[in-house]
Formats: C-alpha cells, structure tokens, sequence
C-alpha cells in the first residue's frame, strides 16, 4: 500500500507533489558578516526538492533578530539576490519553497548582534537556565530590553518587509516563525510578556502581535502564500504557557477566516495541540512532532491516516536522507546524520550525503 505520505496534497490554497514537508532547519553556513546565504546552499535545498515542500531554514527579518553565528538574513540586496540562486536551483529541481521569517527576541546576545547591541523582546526577562552559543562559546544570557512601542510596530513592519523580499527572491510563499519560544512565542506567553501596552496584559493583547504580524505579511504577499508555525505548550528556551489550550484556540479561531495557505503545529509539552486545533482550522495543517531523537516517518503516517494533518514535517531526517521521500518510495534504507556537522562549516555534513533512493525511481 502506498504510503499516505506519498499522496499527492490538493488543498484549498496549496498543491504539493506529496504530503512531506522538509521542516526549517538552521544550518550556520551563511557569511556572518554579510548574513548572506552561503553558495552550497542553493545544491543543499535543491537535492531535498523531492519534498512535497520544503521550509527554509529561519532567516532573520531585521539583524537584531539574529539567532547565531552564520544565521542568514533577507534585508539587504545581496542576502536577496544569494536567495535567487537558492530558490531558481529549487525551481529547476521541481520543488517548492517557502522562506521562513524569523525574529529571535530575547534569544540572541550581545556577541551575535552588531556594534554589542542588547537584545530587544516583549519585556526584560532574562534566560536563566541555559546558555547561548556565540563565536566566544556558550555564554550566559543577558537581561534583554523590553521593546518600546514603536519598536514592536517596527517588529511588524520588519517581518512584512522580509515577507516582500522573500517573494522578490522567487520564495513561492513565507512561513512565520511563531514557535520555539522565539520573539512571537515571547508575546503569547505568560512567563516573556509582562507589558502593559496593548500588546500585553489580557489574552488578546497578547496575541495581538501574532495577529498584527500575520496581517501585515499577508497584505503585502496575500493570505494564499502565508503559513505560520506554532508550538503550543512549548517548553523550550524558557517559555511558561499558563493556558495554552485557551491561548491557541483563540489565536487559531482569529486565522481561520483570514485563508492562509497553511498553519505549522509542532506537537511539544502535555497539550494535544493537533487533536484540539485540526477542528479550529478550515485550511491546509501541517503536523511536526519535536522530540529527542528524529521523528521515524511511521509517527507522520499515523498523524496523516488519523486525519490529524494534511502534510507531515521531518527535520533531522532530511539531513541524511535528502531523497527522503524517494527513500521511502522504494524501501531504501534511512541514514543517520552526524550531529558534529549540523551547524556551520561547509559542505562536510552538508552537501554529501549521498542520494540512493533517487536513481532507482528516474
Ligand atoms: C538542526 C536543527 C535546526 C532547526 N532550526 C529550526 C528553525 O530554524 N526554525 C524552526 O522553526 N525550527 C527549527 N528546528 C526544529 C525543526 O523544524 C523540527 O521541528 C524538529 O527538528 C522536529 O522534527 P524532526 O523530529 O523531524 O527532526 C530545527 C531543528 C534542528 C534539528
């Protein structure tokens, strides 16, 4: 039986050669300096074009929401004009591609950002139980400096003009970054946001930076090539949903009637985010699962046949396997990746593992 993975997805905004997605994942390997996308990556994104879609790595919408050491951007002309060749090198592969907008608030440094800058989220709350990696090693977190209003707009205006520039690179739509307790996450939670402004307080003044953001993209590049990724309940990067069920539910009914080309949900915390979203949501799903080791494709097959998503997101596997769906297709074996190769360097770990599926079905 062929598996439900395979099939081909028809939905409302969204056609896609297949029901798997390759989930964002942040490589390193871009200039640091310049933050523009390094030449490889045009080949890396290319080989994994069998997937149905694929999601970019995270790419800062303005150089204070830079995550790390060779994260890349899409600000200036070149980091638009380095994502050209990424995305024409997709295009001929067959595949289809999305840019993920991506700010990190609190979850930068001062060694990552330009001339030292303090890092900017919703309020001054620090991370205190881990460290950050910069180009000095791990380093503690510093006290972040609570946004003032016009710097939240800025926020907004920042992540739709990326949304803008995505397109000019030939991106086919963008992705918001609204999990893993980044900058928008930081709003939604309890825990990161203590303003007193409207974009804090009651639930809908936090959620109104999500709703802002989602509504100045869409503007600019239309509702039909918008998806956000949520994590609700997420635990990660110090992140305390008092009520996330109620949270989400209210962010998910204010999407609904918008017609974005997808939502993102990845499965964290105790919260059954699929179960209780997928009857909230007319459109396109995409599930992802984030747990210690990589999701077995077996954990989206399940999703898929229970009618909990559309589409299935893999990460780690499309490190070692960019014929990843190929793979499947013929029973080819699955590799394992290298986890010393992950984030930054070059093409070691990167650009060379091997593509065994692909020549069996040409
Ligand atoms: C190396 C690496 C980098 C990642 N970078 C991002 C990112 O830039 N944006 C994002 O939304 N998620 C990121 N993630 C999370 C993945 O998209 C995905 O949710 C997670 O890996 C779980 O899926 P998997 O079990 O199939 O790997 C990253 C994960 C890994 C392993």
């Amino acid at each position: 039986m062929t598996s439900p993975l395979l099939l081909p997805y028809e939905g409302p905004r969204l056609s896609l050669r297949n029901r798997i997605a390759m989930a964002p994942m942040t490589r390193g390997r871009a200039d640091d300096v310049t933050g523009v996308p390094n030449p490889l990556t045009a080949r890396y994104y290319a080989q994994r074009a069998g997937a149905g879609l694929i999601v970019s790595e995270g790419i800062w919408a303005d150089v204070l929401g830079k995550s790390g050491p060779g994260v890349p951007g899409l600000v200036t002309e070149a980091q638009v004009a380095g994502w050209r060749q990424v995305t024409d090198a997709v295009h001929v592969a067959g595949g289809t591609i999305f840019a993920q907008l991506w700010h990190v608030g609190r979850m930068t440094h001062p060694f990552i950002l330009p001339d030292g800058a303090t890092p900017l989220a919703p309020s001054a709350v620090r991370i205190e139980s881990e460290r950050i990696y910069t180009n000095a090693g791990n380093v503690d977190h510093v006290t972040p400096r609570a946004m003032t209003t016009a710097e939240v707009e800025g926020a907004i205006g920042a992540f739709a003009r990326e949304a803008r520039n995505a397109i000019r690179a030939g991106f086919d739509g963008v992705e918001i970054h609204g999990a893993n307790g980044y900058l928008i996450q930081q709003f939604l939670a309890e825990n990161t946001n203590l303003r007193t402004d409207r974009f804090g307080g009651s639930r809908e003044n936090r959620l109104r930076f999500a709703l802002d953001v989602v509504e100045a993209v869409a503007a600019e590049v239309g509702p039909g090539r918008v998806g956000l990724r949520i994590s609700p309940d997420n635990p990660e990067n110090e992140i305390a949903e008092r009520d996330p069920r109620g949270t989400y539910r209210a962010l998910v009914d204010a999407l609904d009637p918008l017609g974005l080309a997808y939502l993102h949900i990845i499965e964290r915390g105790a919260y059954q985010a699929l179960a209780d979203l997928r009857p909230r949501w007319s459109g396109t799903l995409i599930g992802n699962y984030n747990g210690p080791e990589a999701t077995p494709l077996g954990a989206g097959e399940e999703v898929l046949a229970a009618g909990l998503a559309d589409v299935f997101s893999f990460g780690r596997l499309f490190i070692s396997n960019p014929d990843l769906p190929a793979r499947l297709a013929t029973g080819a074996p699955l590799a394992a990746h290298d986890p010393a190769t992950v984030y930054g360097g070059g093409a070691e770990g990167y650009v060379d593992y091997p593509d065994e599926a692909v020549p069996a079905i040409r």
